[in-house]
């Protein structure tokens, strides 16, 4: 089979001019008006676009973009394959990062569902809808590790962990792809941003990274590699530099890591106008220069900035460049379009699917991505017959629920908070009391003296996160902690919601609030999810998939740092001397973190054997694992367990905790079970410099607890 695919393109490109080959390298974008749409005709019938990118702007997480036009796409099609004397289709794609007509959850928020096999059956929906609507390829997932809350485009990927990282990816993948893109209603799935661009210096996007090989093998790659491994069609080489080479023009990255080392067969494509990046970077002087620099380096399609379709040609015809190269990339896009099947059904024919179980699911992992970050004295949920003030920048707010990036979403569509908190309570006697008049919250003391219980609609909106929109600051504003204190200070319990792309810094507020609910910017269904969970219809089990900072001045903090030489480097504020003579070491709330309604006791870690020979654990052999999960409160819920490890002593600085497995359970109240882990070869080790995987014999300590800094611990052994 995969031989008759190699056979196929073969044949393709022996019958192709280089022109023609140069074509399949060139990726445009959709046009807007009638001349446009002609000239672009006129391009592909003489064989000169691969692709078309349905965005018409470079930073389209943030510009509105046009619906998709299915009649123009396949009037495009028709050309290409009646047309064009190749009739090779082209493959349409769009930033479907995080769902397409039906909203999903941000990926910051989802990944804390600790759920992929939900998360996958969301990313199936979002693929539906997708391909209904002409999408071929989606420019997902981002799998950009960061530790830095500023930049903007932390809400697309997956947080601080490259384990939890790495199982979202391939949920995301397997969501988009299946086990075949080629099948109607799956798409081409695109993993991106390969190198590093989660590293940027400050949190400045397109910002340069500094990043040790070690740091690449351990932190940055594992989501690419899952990725890899679960088949994605194609990878998105990313903006930045690393250590002063842009990733662009690197054969290091683009080929002898990507191809060479993660064994990747699909084809790359560059971002935004990248290749024109690589003059502004000061690595290259002419746009031909440019365009021989990303081929040499492996970067197979050149998305908008006609460098490949301006000078590839010369450049092979003058000898600068090797046609072999261009027939190499050339075979790339066609290994995808082939197993897109696109040569079969290249057009898009409009069907109808279940919106309503697509709602249904947005509305699940919704659910299972909020996290309940305080709840004192069990003021969550509200009784039903509670009076309720609600006030807050984002209490009639509909468009950021839905979050960055969301370009087929529609805010008309999507309830806002006001709306869903009394469709909640439809029917019972409690009330909800809002100024809606008064979006500044004024006159909040009003509605406040009305009430029993106050609920504050707080965060950011989606326009402050995103592409090129990072902050310099991510506290939560003065007005709104301003806000925070008046309700406060009137006595009654005060709830926050926080709507947010970014784990929001929330020390100066967090006193004044009873409750947090961190709801994040969780897609179609926010506001719906947000109510229930208030009024305990659904019961909380989100965790939190990056560390949530005290202040900005705490960037970076993460969990799985290293040690620092002495007792006192702060790590997560396990050693009480202090790090900084002005804030606390201490983060807000750490990696992993959630609490429940109900209350979840784990067992001590239990485990018949705790030692073995390095030899027995390379033949397979794992550490059996262990604790019994109780649910000792009063509600049915979800818990996630955590498995976290650390080497004691290793050759290099090993991480005080990593996660290295996770389930996530549903216990009735009063109900127990046992939960069983296996820890084994793959779990105990780690990269060195040059990519090879080692795990070294000696003392490891194992954790398993509702947070990663859970001291539920058990030591074992492996012996050399
Ligand atoms: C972004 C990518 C996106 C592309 C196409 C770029 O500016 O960095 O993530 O896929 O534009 O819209």
């Amino acid at each position: 089979m995969q031989n008759d695919l190699e056979l196929k393109i073969d044949e393709l490109l022996s019958r192709m001019t280089l022109r023609e080959k140069v074509g399949q390298l060139v990726q445009v974008s959709a046009p807007i008006d009638g001349a446009g749409k002609e000239r672009l005709k006129n391009r592909v019938r003489n064989g000169s676009v691969g692709s078309v990118i349905l965005a018409f702007s470079s930073t389209a997480g943030n510009d509105a973009q046009r619906d998709t036009e299915v009649e123009v796409y396949n009037e495009l099609q028709r050309v290409a394959v009646e047309e064009s004397r190749m009739g090779i289709p082209v493959i349409f794609g769009r930033d479907v990062i995080h769902g397409h007509r039906t909203v999903m959850p941000i990926p910051l928020a989802s990944a804390g569902s600790f759920n992929p096999e939900l998360v996958e059956e969301c990313y199936t929906c979002v693929a539906k809808e997708a391909a209904n609507d002409g999408v071929q390829w989606a420019f997902s997932p981002m799998v950009d590790v960061c530790h830095d809350p500023r930049w903007g485009r932390i809400i697309e990927g997956p947080g601080e962990d490259p384990y939890l990282a790495s199982v979202m990816s391939r949920a995301i993948v397997k969501g988009f792809q299946g086990e075949d893109y080629s099948q109607k209603d799956r798409i081409a799935a695109c993993v991106k941003h390969y190198l590093g661009y989660g590293a940027s210096e400050g949190g400045r996007d397109y910002h340069r990274t500094e990043l040790s090989d070690y740091s690449l093998y351990n932190l940055i790659l594992p989501p690419f590699r899952a990725a890899v491994d679960a088949g994605v069609a194609t990878v998105m080489s990313s903006f930045n530099d690393i250590n002063g080479q842009p990733v662009t023009s690197s054969k290091k990255y683009l080929t002898d890591i990507l191809r060479g080392y993660l064994g990747f067969n699909g084809f790359v494509v560059s971002d935004w106008a990248a290749l024109a990046n690589l003059r502004r970077q000061g690595v290259a002087e002419t746009e031909a220069e440019c365009a021989a620099m990303a081929l040499r380096a492996g970067l197979d399609m050149d998305m908008v900035d006609d460098y490949y379709f301006n000078h590839l040609a010369a450049l092979v015809n003058s000898g600068e460049v090797p046609e072999a190269l261009v027939d190499n990339a050339v075979r790339n896009v066609l290994r995808v379009k082939l197993s897109k099947g696109l040569f079969e059904n290249p057009y898009t024919r409009k069907g109808e699917y279940d919106r309503g179980q697509h709602l249904r699911k947005a509305y699940e992992l919704a659910a299972e991505s909020m996290v309940l970050l305080k709840n004192d004295n069990h003021i969550l949920p509200l009784a039903k017959t509670a009076k309720i003030a609600l006030a807050g920048p984002l209490k009639q707010e509909r468009r950021a629920l839905l979050g960055s990036w969301v370009l087929d979403g529609k805010e008309e569509e999507t309830q806002h908070f006001y709306e869903a908190l009394q469709n909640a309570l439809g029917g019972c006697e409690g009330t909800v009391i809002c100024n809606t008049d008064d979006l500044a919250d004024d006159a909040a003391e009003k509605v406040f003296a009305q009430s029993d219980v106050i609920v504050l609609a707080l965060g950011e909106s989606h326009l402050v996160s995103g592409e090129r929109h990072s902050l310099a600051d991510i506290a939560l504003t003065e007005h709104q902690v301003s806000l925070a204190r008046r309700a406060h200070n009137t006595g009654k319990p005060v709830i926050g919601v926080v709507f947010c792309g970014r784990p929001l810094a929330l020390q100066i507020a967090e006193p004044y609030l009873d409750a947090i609910l961190c709801a994040w910017h969780c897609g179609s269904e926010t506001a719906a999810v947000a109510a229930d969970l208030l009024l305990g219809d659904l019961v909380p089990s989100g965790k939190t998939a990056i560390t949530f900072l005290k202040t900005t001045g705490h960037i970076p903090l993460y969990y799985n740092a290293t040690s620092g030489a002495l007792a006192n480097n702060g790590y997560y504020g396990q050693h009480p001397e202090d790090c900084y003579l002005d804030i606390p070491a201490q983060p807000m709330y750490p990696f992993g973190y959630g609490l429940s309604y109900t209350r979840f006791t784990c067992s001590p870690i239990h485990c018949e054997k705790t030692d073995m020979t390095w030899q027995e654990l390379k033949a397979g052999a794992c550490f059996r694992l262990s604790v019994t999960l109780c649910n000792t409160g009063a509600y049915d819920g979800k818990e996630t367990v955590q498995l976290y490890i650390r080497d004691k002593v290793a050759s290099v600085m090993r991480p005080i905790r990593e996660l290295k497995a996770f389930q996530k359970v549903f216990l009735s109240a009063g109900d127990h079970c046992r939960i069983d882990f296996s820890v084994g070869y793959d779990q105990l080790g780690f990269y060195r410099e040059n990519g090879e995987y080692v795990v070294e014999p000696g003392a490891f300590e194992i954790y398993i607890g509702d947070n990663c800094l859970t001291d539920n611990c058990l030591s074992i052994q492996i012996n050399p």
